[in-house]
């Protein structure tokens, strides 16, 4: 038993291993209560830059079910992180997310003149049932950028700077205050439609300039701008929303503005990043959570599969990258790019093909994570998994623990799993299996005998063991 020394790129490699494993007796899989890591606030997605339009031109019936399938616990994933794009853009034009003060009031000192449309490009409306129907508590508000008049450049899209940060000087002054003002007043627009935002952001990917919005920003300039926003939100009695940095385009350059954002380290709430030039190598080196915000296989091509040669759409790619998230980056949350668009590469979970909605694998994956690792659980210390299996452990609010089997292997492997450090013996367990022919379907032979569960995990499949 090789635990903890299975690499990543061992992953598929194992097959002979687990055969080997299931030929003998199980292995006995031991979670630690007392040994506890990072506090979870679930799994995500976003529905920016006007997807959540797509999803309201589909049928009523459809859209339930889109809804469903990230929402619902029941039926779906159960995600309980969605992100929101605030919007910079002066229009609405392509899959632009529109400003809601796209005038200039003439200068910072002036108050900001607000456009807010009650839809905020349908966005509000996935809000309210996220919140309202499903129970969903985490909402991120994240800014691709302020609007242009507020920024060196003039214009929100082609980077650009805040004017006001250090190195960014305007001859028509400093808008930081006005920025804050902007996202304060974002955020009462939500909370007058009856949605708490809990999470705020002001940066996407700020080391990119691009064609559509975008702005750029070091660590030392978002603590420049951490700085007034802190107070607007507490004067504004929003203190309890958590202000989230900077959603970097890849880890390392998140790592990279830590200590730029060291100044403001009382004021900050959240350290966020993507995963796009390079994946979660490690935990960072912060006392805030950290949320992995952005990941995706954004060009290629459709896929349902499951596994099959590894690639980077298949569900138990995500799995993977998940765990390589949250048991070895630290993270409390973890969001892919999109949830429900059109369009036939992987860059979303569920496609809209006409009026029809399809989950793919990925989907899947998350569910098989994020319907059993609810908000508020903590990650917990588990040992002794067969030689090609990853395990995770998580004891929810409820008592309940949820153990996380991905088994790389093509063989089954038998496993024991039993509690220690709790005050109870766990007096019954469940699991749920996905594979390719399984979509967390409840897995037979789950059986437990004097607090201690056994079961068979399927080779190349994702299991979940809920001992309760
Ligand atoms: C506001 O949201 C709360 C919590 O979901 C709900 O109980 C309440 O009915 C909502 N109020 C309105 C006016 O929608
Ligand atoms: C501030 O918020 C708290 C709860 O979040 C509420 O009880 C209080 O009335 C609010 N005060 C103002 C001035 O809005
Ligand atoms: C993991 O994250 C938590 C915050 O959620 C932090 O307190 C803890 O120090 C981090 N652990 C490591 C090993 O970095
Ligand atoms: C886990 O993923 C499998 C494979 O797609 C899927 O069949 C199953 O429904 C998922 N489990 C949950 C609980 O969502």
């Amino acid at each position: 038993m090789h635990r903890h020394a299975i690499a990543l790129a061992s992953w598929a490699a194992t097959a002979s291993a687990s055969a080997l494993v299931s030929r003998q007796a199980g292995a006995t899989v031991t979670v630690d209560l007392t040994k506890t890591y990072q506090t979870m606030d679930g799994f995500g997605t976003s529905e920016a830059f006007q997807r959540a339009v797509q999803m309201s031109k589909l049928s009523e019936s459809q859209q339930r079910y889109a809804l469903d399938l990230l929402f619902s616990t029941e039926k779906g994933a159960g995600l309980t992180i969605l992100r929101n794009g605030i919007g910079s853009s002066p229009d609405m034009s392509s899959d632009h997310m529109v400003s809601i003060a796209t005038k200039n009031p003439g200068g910072p000192t002036k108050p900001l003149i607000y456009n807010w449309d009650g839809s905020d490009n349908k966005q509000l409306w996935v809000a309210q049932e996220a919140v309202h129907t499903y129970g969903v508590k985490n909402i991120y508000a994240d800014a691709w950028s302020a609007p242009g008049y507020m920024k060196t450049t003039g214009n929100d899209a082609n980077g650009g700077s805040l004017c006001g940060v250090s190195g960014a000087t305007c001859s028509s002054g400093d808008w930081r205050q006005s920025y804050a003002d902007y996202l304060v007043r974002y955020i009462q627009f939500y909370q007058e439609a009856n949605v708490s935002i809990t999470h705020v952001g002001f940066l996407n990917e700020p080391e990119l300039t691009t064609s559509y919005a975008s702005m750029r920003s070091s660590g030392t300039q978002a603590a420049d701008f951490i700085k007034v926003l802190g107070p607007t939100l507490d004067k504004a009695n929003l203190s309890h929303v958590h202000i989230a940095c900077c959603d970097a385009e890849g880890w390392g350059d998140q790592v990279g503005m830590l200590s730029g954002l060291k100044p403001v380290d009382d004021i900050l709430g959240l350290i966020t990043s993507h995963s796009y030039t390079s994946q979660p190598s490690g935990p960072m080196n912060t006392r805030h959570r950290v949320w992995q915000t952005e990941a995706a296989d954004l060009n290629g091509a459709w896929t349902a599969t499951w596994s099959g040669g590894g690639g980077a759409g298949e569900g138990m790619t995500w799995a993977n990258n998940i765990y390589q998230a949250v048991v070895n980056s630290n993270c409390s949350g973890y969001l892919y790019w999109i949830g429900v668009q059109t369009g036939a590469t992987n860059s979303k979970l569920v496609r809209i093909d006409g009026d029809k909605v399809t989950p793919s694998k990925r989907l899947w994956a998350f569910a098989n994570w994020s319907r059993f690792v609810r908000p508020r659980s903590v990650r917990v210390g588990v040992s002794g998994a067969p030689s090609g299996v990853k395990t995770s452990a998580f004891r929810n609010e409820d008592g309940s623990v949820a153990v996380q089997f991905i088994n790389g292997g093509s063989g089954a492997a038998k496993v024991s799993v039993k509690v220690s450090g709790g005050t109870a013996a766990s007096a019954a367990a469940k699991g749920w299996v996905t594979d390719n022919t399984h979509d967390l379907s409840e897995l037979d032979g789950v059986a437990i005998a004097d607090g201690v569960a056994s079961a068979s995990i399927p080779g190349k499949a994702m299991v979940t063991i809920v001992l309760t």
